[in-house]
């Protein structure tokens, strides 16, 4: 075992239980608010465009909650994933710090989304709906619900960030292949779409407003609901599966952590990476959580934990979260996936309460991080799971300064074989590095937050 680079679970070792950090917070969870009254929400506010079963979950007391036995033979297609020990990149640093990457690259649509795409399709299908809806942005999240509702025999709609559509075209192509329709939004399909357009003819869209576009599709269609790639509570506890593996996974190593580390965008990776090592926090053991996103979207290093919309239109109900304020339109940098505005309540929370760090990169060093790793470990990254990628790295020299052979454990949450475009700007030298300080953006956008008195 002390020489291996992959440490692997078998099908039959995989976890068979998802982890709700719900009942293991230090404080309630502030609930979510109706639009319209600021009062909280009901279960029947939410059924239009979600099946009972994950409006449950949503807000379960549970600590564990089994996954049911479909769900786990499509999980088996791919999980349990590989834990890495990254020793070229150990070695490539000369840093005495062991480096761990949790691979969730290994999937068919290539990141960790379908752990959740395939549970919210079975609960959907379950329910009798026929037709999914959902929103993308680096396309990643759409490719996997294309392909979960191909599991499941559902039709699925999908409305793509513009600039990802126009910068992606092969995700759309995976899409297709999975039977998706794929819209670049903001469109004119909806009323949310039509009215952004009129304002703004030549946007770029964000995933606020292609949020803003998905949810209203399904509002207004009988047969067909609405399903989201991360922030959610449901989306988190499905994503759980991959820090109890890496758990198992770390064990089997004989190693305990001291640094979990997940880039963000909505949190989901980030929360179903480290969510189950929290509770050994809360318990004394010496973990440190960092949550890394970019500097073009500073969601948790620059916005205020406050209620806001989690699209653009203002449809959804209001959350408490770190937030850019819905209006925020970030710039069209390559990570698509790190644009949104808002963030997990759950791990905002979290933030909040000084449980998790937060730190945010500009793209250039955090592409260096990404050649360094593909020419090290093999692997292109996705430019998200690069931001992971450069706060490791960062540890690492750290713990070369200190002399310190901390435990360094990443989640690696998929590939970058779609984003090429990306990384060829990178080589020829023409990724900016927005110097556009969105601080007056964000000053801007925090004005137009919606006026709630719990
Ligand atoms: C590879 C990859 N990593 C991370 C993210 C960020 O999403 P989340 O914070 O929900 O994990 C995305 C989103 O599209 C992604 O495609």
């Amino acid at each position: 075992m002390m020489d291996s680079y992959k440490i692997h679970l078998s099908e039959a070792e995989m976890p068979q239980e998802w982890y709700n950090i719900i009942p293991d917070l230090p404080s309630p969870m502030p609930p979510y608010l109706h639009p319209a009254t600021g009062q909280p929400i009901t279960p029947e506010d939410l059924a239009p465009i979600f099946p009972r079963a994950l409006i449950e979950q949503e807000v379960s007391p549970e600590r564990w909650i089994p996954i049911p036995d479909d769900i786990m033979r499509i999980y088996r297609l791919w999980r349990p994933s590989p834990l890495h020990r990254a020793r070229n990149l150990e070695a490539a640093l000369k840093t005495p710090a062991r480096i761990y990457y949790k691979n969730e690259s290994v999937s068919p649509a290539g990141s960790h989304k379908p752990n959740t795409a395939v549970a919210q399709a079975y609960y959907n299908q379950a329910a009798g709906i026929k037709r999914l809806a959902t929103e993308t942005g680096a396309g990643q999240w759409g490719c996997a619900l294309a392909l979960a509702c191909n599991f499941f025999a559902m039709e699925c709609t999908v409305y793509m960030v513009k600039v990802s559509y126009h910068q992606k075209p092969y995700r759309r192509s995976l899409m297709h292949i999975w039977g998706a329709d794929v819209y670049p939004s903001p469109t004119d399909r909806t009323q949310a779409g039509r009215s952004i357009l009129a304002r703004d003819p030549e946007t770029s869209g964000s995933l606020g407003m292609a949020i803003s576009e998905a949810v209203e599709d399904a509002a207004t269609h009988e047969d067909t609901n609405y399903a989201l790639g991360s922030v959610l509570n449901h989306v988190m506890l499905h994503q759980t599966i991959v820090g109890l593996e890496t758990k198992k996974q770390l064990a089997l190593a004989g190693e305990s952590p001291d640094v979990l580390i997940g880039c963000v965008g909505g949190g989901s990776n980030f929360a179903g990476f480290c969510f189950p090592f929290v509770p050994d926090r809360l318990k004394g053991q010496n973990i440190r959580f960092v949550a890394v996103e970019p500097t073009a979207c500073p969601t948790l290093t620059k916005g205020a934990y406050t209620y806001d919309f989690g699209d653009t239109a203002g449809l959804t109900p209001l959350i408490m979260m770190y937030t850019l304020g819905h209006s925020f339109v970030p710039s069209g940098i390559h990570a698509g996936g790190l644009r949104y505005h808002g963030d997990a309540p759950l791990l905002c929370q979290l933030v909040h309460e000084k449980v998790i760090e937060a730190r945010a990169y500009p793209q250039n060093p955090v592409f260096e991080a990404a050649r360094l790793f593909a020419e090290t470990e093999g692997i292109i990254p996705a430019p998200e799971t690069a931001h992971a990628i450069k706060a490791a790295v960062d540890e690492a020299r750290k713990c070369k300064e200190t002399n310190q052979a901390k435990c360094i454990v990443f989640n690696f949450s998929g590939h970058g074989h779609f984003d090429l475009a990306a990384y060829d700007a990178f080589l020829e030298g023409q990724l900016k590095d927005i110097e556009l300080d969105p601080d007056e953006m964000i000053k801007k956008a925090l004005e137009e937050l919606p006026k709630v008195t719990p």
